[in-house]
């Protein structure tokens, strides 16, 4: 049976022999492996019947451990992680070649975070390396915020969860990719999360230097989702009461189910609130025993932490109805 454990040296005795650990962040609950130890690596993505396709996160203790894993720290990036580590914003930069194909799927660059979570932060040092870590959740579902989700998730496994507390954020981190030319600073956003774009922007204004900033994530439209994680009963995420009136024979014709048979997610006005709550809520609505998840969207900032949280809706959803 997976359980719960407080000791960062059992953890650490764990990780060095080459066991997966599941460890707390201020975002989300990660499943940890040494990234030295590409046996474990590879574990991660078993345990979790991941894709190989998939690339994982390096989480360092510190931002002096960058240099371990990519080859060159732009000035640029340097700036922004002194400024936002520890902290939920991932870089994307090219690896070095010690770095497994394993973690980055094969790619040149590598995905770094620096976690801001005391616990995880002293197990990194402990351990001596760092850690390789998805969220620890099986592939296509909620992501953890609590130890017991982790425990929940993984029942049947004789896994260790690190138990940190509820995760500050609640949404996994922004990832995205910074470079800086002859025409200005260059950033491409591949998943907002817990680091807003505005935040970002805000920092490199002082840099004075244009800024670009591009979107890589598909936008959430009817029918055009790239569904990161499908919950056991469907999610419809809608503008308001008026709109759900006039689509509610679609909602029966495309997911044949009783419109009227559902359980709202109430999003929090505070859209940091939001995104603390957001998988707990999933969780919670998915054992229901209703058909299906409704959301109003409306009301809710579609900026700052906003964006994070419909993004995580748009892509847990089976209709999305809201434009952002
Ligand atoms: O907050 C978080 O980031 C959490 C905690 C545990 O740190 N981790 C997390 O990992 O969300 P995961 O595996 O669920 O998401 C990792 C995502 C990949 O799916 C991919 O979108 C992106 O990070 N990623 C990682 N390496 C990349 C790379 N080299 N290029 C582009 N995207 C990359
Ligand atoms: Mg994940």
């Amino acid at each position: 049976m997976s359980e719960k454990i407080s000791s960062l040296d059992l953890a650490a005795q764990l990780l060095k022999m080459g066991e997966l650990v599941a460890i707390p962040t201020e975002t989300v609950y990660g499943l940890a492996a040494s990234i030295y130890n590409e046996a474990a690596i590879k574990r991660i993505f078993e345990f979790k019947q991941r894709p190989f396709f998939d690339p994982l996160i390096v989480h360092v203790a510190s931002i002096e451990d960058l240099s371990d894993i990519v080859e060159e720290i732009p000035q640029v990036v340097n700036f922004l992680v002194r400024k936002f580590w520890p902290g939920p914003l991932t870089m994307i930069l090219p690896k070095k070649k010690s770095v497994s194909d394993y973690i980055t799927a094969g790619l040149d660059s590598v995905g770094v975070r620096n976690p801001a979570h005391p616990m995880t932060l002293e197990l990194i040092k402990k351990v001596g390396t760092p850690l390789a870590a998805p969220s620890a959740n099986m592939f296509q579902r909620a992501s953890p915020t609590l130890a017991e989700h982790v425990l929940e998730e993984f029942k049947n496994t004789n896994l260790k969860v690190l138990d940190g507390g509820r995760c500050e954020v609640g949404v996994e981190s922004t990832v995205l990719s910074c470079v800086e030319n002859q025409e200005g600073i260059n950033i491409e956003v591949y998943r907002p999360g817990g680091v807003t774009i505005e935040e970002i922007t805000n920092a490199l204004v002082t840099l004075n230097k244009p800024i670009n900033i591009v979107k890589r994530q598909s936008k959430a439209a009817p029918g055009q989702l790239e569904h990161h994680y499908m919950p056991a009963i469907p999610v419809v995420v809608l503008n308001d009461l008026s709109q759900f009136e006039n689509v509610k024979n679609h909602i029966h014709d495309k997911l044949k189910i009783d419109p009227n048979n559902f359980i709202d997610l109430k999003l929090n006005k505070d859209p940091r609130i939001a995104a603390r709550e957001l998988y707990s809520q999933l969780r919670e609505c998915t054992g229901s025993g209703r058909s299906y998840i409704r959301v109003f969207a409306k009301e809710f900032p579609h900026d700052g932490m906003g964006d994070a949280v419909l993004n995580r809706l748009g892509r847990a959803a089976s209709l999305n109805y809201v434009k952002f």
